[in-house]
């Protein structure tokens, strides 16, 4: 495992659609691996392939419960909504409050390309919003409703 560069803002590769994976392979499982390892690293809670410059349907996410590795995450449905403060790994530094859905489900493949079915609420939602919207090229400062200091606590990059 290695851990790759994050791209951060004024990364054109960070505004460009993802294309879905269409093989699971070996090099795919080192892309997932390192990107938990870079995640880790920096203390992310999820991080997306094309933050580390790769233009693929894959996210990561921990969000303290084990890593999670969703493979062309597709949201089927949400409701409700919650504004809180996110920031993220490419735009180091910067916190904002965003509003996002309360409940969310999302279908992906597992690493292995087993379907996977995952309800998501609070956090877990907020990570599956804010992860699955990097793939479309769309970063969080789009939907910043307020910015706020840096460093405050409680918050986490994605
Ligand atoms: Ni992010």
């Amino acid at each position: 495992m290695a851990i790759r560069q994050v791209r951060t803002k004024g990364d054109e590769i960070l505004r460009k659609k993802c294309k879905p994976v269409s093989k699971i392979d070996k090099k795919l499982h080192e892309l997932i691996d390192d990107m938990i390892e870079t995640m880790y690293s920096v203390n992310g809670v999820g991080l997306a392939a094309p933050q580390v410059g790769i233009l693929k349907r894959v996210v990561v996410i921990d969000i303290g419960e084990g890593p999670m590795a969703l493979i062309n995450p597709e949201i089927i449905s949400e409701s409700g909504e919650q504004i809180e403060v996110e920031g993220c790994l490419s735009i180091p530094g910067i916190w904002g409050e965003v509003k996002r859905p309360a409940q969310i489900v999302v279908k992906a493949l597992d690493r292995d390309g087993k379907s996977l079915r995952i309800e998501g609420t609070g956090m877990l939602a907020r990570v599956l919003s804010h992860e699955t919207d990097h793939l479309e090229g769309i970063l969080f400062e789009d939907k910043v409703i307020r910015y706020i200091e840096p460093e405050k606590e409680n918050s986490q990059e994605k």
